[in-house]
C-alpha cells in the first residue's frame, strides 16, 4: 500500500504521499482479509488446524532423482537452444492460431488437481512440444515471467478489507503493466481442503499448465507490495536454479528457524522440477490423512516453531533441512535485497529513504524529465549511479523492492489520506526541482 498509484513520474509524489502513512496507529484487525497470507505466524494463530491426515514420506520419482544428480542443461537453456526460437525471432504472436496437433491439452488424464496419484510428467518435453506449434512464444521466453496472487473467495467481514485488497492488487497491477508481466489474481478454492496458506500450490500448478508461454510463474501473497516499481528482478542469477524464495541460508541451516525464509514471495520455473517439487510440499497439506503428523514433524526439526499445525513456510525450510540433496542445489535462497521484506523492519525507514530519493531528484535533471511510462526503464537506469552507495536489503537506502505485511497490521498503516484518491494532483513541471 505504499506507493499504490506510482506511475513514472509521479514516483516521488506517491512515495511523499506515503510518509503520511507510517505515522498513523496500528488499529483494525481484519481477519477476512488475510486468509489468503502465506505462513506467516500472526496467520497461523488465526487458523486453527481444522484438517488431519497422515503423510506419506515425500519420495521423488526416480526420473527425478537422476535429474538433480547429474548436471543438465536448465529448462531456459533449452528453450534458448530451440531451433525455433532462433527461426521465429520476428514473428509476431498470432492469439489466433491453435494447429489441430495434439498437445498435453488433448490429454484426458492432465490436472491441475494436486492428487498424489495423477503427476505430472515429463512436463519439459510437453511444454516443449507446445511451444513448437506456438513457436512466436519462444523468444524471450527465459524473462517471460506470470505474477500470480490471490486472496479468499468471499467478501470481507471488515467494510474496508476489499478496498485494501484492490489497492494492493492494483500496487502489483501496474507493477506488471510496467514491467511487461502477465498478471493473475485468483479468488476461488482449486482444492477445496487446500486452505489458507495451502491453497497457493494448486493456483500454480494450474498457472503453469495454463501459461506454457511462461518461464517463470512469480507467487505474491496478496497483502505484499512493491514498494520499488523501478526494480527488476536479476533473473540471470536465477538461470541455474528452479526456486527463488527469500530467506537466510544460516537461518535455516544453522538455527533450522521456521521464519529462516519466507513463502508468502517466490519465483518457480515452469518445468518439471516444480512439478515434482510441489508435490513433494503438498504432500504436508490439509488434504492428505498426515496432515497432523507432518505438523508434529515440523515442529520437531524448526525449534522455534510454536504450533505444530502444518504449514507451507514450514514445510518449505523443512525440506531444504531434510532432503537438501534433493532440492537445494535448485532452490535459490535471496537475501541480497529486499525480495521481500517485512514491513516491520521497513517503514521506519522509508521516509529517510524517500527523503533521499527526492534529494537525488532535485540535484539530478535528466532524472525530471517527463517521460512515457513505457519507457521508465531507461530513467530507472538513470538513477542507478545515485544509488551507487545506497546497497541493497537491510540497512540499505535504497527503495526496499517488496513489503510485505503480515496479518491484520497493513490495515492499521492504511492512513485515510491514502484511501483518498482526491489527495492526489498533479506535480508541477521539473518537480522536485521546482518545488
Ligand atoms: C493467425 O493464425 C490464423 C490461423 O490460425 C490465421 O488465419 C491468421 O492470418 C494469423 N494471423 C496473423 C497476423 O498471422
Ligand atoms: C489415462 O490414465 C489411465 C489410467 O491411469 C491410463 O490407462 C490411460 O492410458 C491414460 N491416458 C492417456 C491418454 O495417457
Ligand atoms: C534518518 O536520517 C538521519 C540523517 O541521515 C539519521 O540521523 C536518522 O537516524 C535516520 N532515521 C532513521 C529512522 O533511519
Amino acid at each position: 500500500m505504499l506507493a499504490p498509484d506510482q506511475s513514472s513520474f509521479h514516483a516521488t509524489k506517491t512515495i511523499g504521499m506515503a510518509k503520511h502513512s507510517y505515522r498513523c496507529k496500528i488499529s483494525s484487525s481484519l481477519t477476512d482479509a488475510i486468509l489468503f497470507v502465506g505462513g506467516v505466524m500472526v496467520a497461523l494463530l488465526l487458523f486453527c488446524a481444522l484438517w488431519s491426515s497422515i503423510m506419506p514420506v515425500p519420495n521423488p520419482t526416480p526420473t527425478f532423482s537422476s535429474a538433480v544428480t547429474r548436471p543438465k542443461p536448465s529448462v531456459s537453456e533449452v528453450f534458448a537452444s530451440d531451433d525455433c526460437a532462433q527461426v521465429v525471432v520476428s514473428m509476431r504472436v498470432n492469439r489466433s492460431h491453435d494447429p489441430s496437433s495434439p498437445t498435453f491439452y488433448d490429454d484426458p488424464n492432465l490436472s491441475y488437481y494436486v492428487d498424489k496419484d495423477k503427476p505430472i510428467k515429463n512436463w519439459d518435453k510437453k511444454r516443449r512440444e507446445w511451444l513448437k506449434h506456438h513457436p512466436y512464444f519462444s523468444p524471450g521466453i527465459q524473462e517471460r515471467i506470470l505474477l500470480v496472487s490471490g486472496s479468499q473467495p468471499s467478501p470481507c467481514q471488515n467494510p474496508i478489507g476489499d478496498h485494501l485488497l484492490l489497492r494492493f492488487f492494483k500496487n502489483k497491477v501496474d507493477y506488471c503493466r510496467i514491467h511487461g508481466y502477465d498478471i493473475f489474481y485468483n479468488n476461488v478454492l482449486l482444492h477445496p481442503e487446500m486452505k489458507t496458506f495451502w491453497a497457493k500450490i494448486p493456483v500454480l500448478r494450474a498457472a503453469m499448465i495454463a501459461h506454457p508461454e511462461a518461464e517463470w510463474i512469480w507467487w505474491m501473497d496478496s497483502d505484499a507490495a512493491f514498494t520499488d516499481m523501478d526494480f527488476k528482478l536479476p533473473l540471470e542469477r536465477y538461470r541455474e536454479h528452479n526456486m527463488v524464495v527469500h530467506g537466510w541460508e544460516k537461518l535455516i541451516y544453522e538455527k533450522k528457524s521456521w521464519v529462516s525464509l519466507n513463502a508468502g514471495v517466490f519465483l518457480i520455473r515452469n518445468c518439471q522440477w516444480s512439478m515434482d517439487f510441489m508435490d513433494v510440499w503438498a504432500s504436508m497439506g490439509p488434504q492428505t490423512p498426515d496432515y497432523d503428523k507432518w505438523g508434529k514433524t515440523q515442529k520437531s526439526v524448526l525449534k522455534d516453531k510454536v504450533y505444530a499445525e502444518s504449514d507451507d513456510q514450514s514445510g518449505l525450510v523443512y525440506l531444504l533441512l531434510e532432503q537438501k540433496e534433493k532440492w537445494a542445489d535448485k532452490i535459490y535462497v535471496e537475501s541480497q535485497y529486499y525480495f521481500e521484506g517485512y514491513w516491520l523492519e521497513i517503514v521506519e525507514r522509508l521516509e529517510n529513504i524517500s527523503d533521499r530519493y527526492v534529494g537525488i531528484e532535485t540535484s539530478a535533471g535528466e532524472l525530471r524529465r517527463r517521460h512515457a511510462e513505457k519507457v521508465n526503464g531507461y530513467y530507472a537506469q538513470l538513477r542507478e549511479p545515485y544509488l551507487k552507495e545506497a546497497g541493497f536489503g537491510w540497512g540499505s537506502w535504497r527503495r526496499p523492492f517488496v513489503t510485505h505485511f503480515t496479518g491484520c497490521q497493513p490495515f492499521g498503516f492504511v492512513h485515510g489520506d491514502m484511501l483518498d484518491s482526491s489527495s492526489v494532483s498533479p506535480l508541477p513541471f521539473d518537480y522536485p526541482s521546482s518545488a
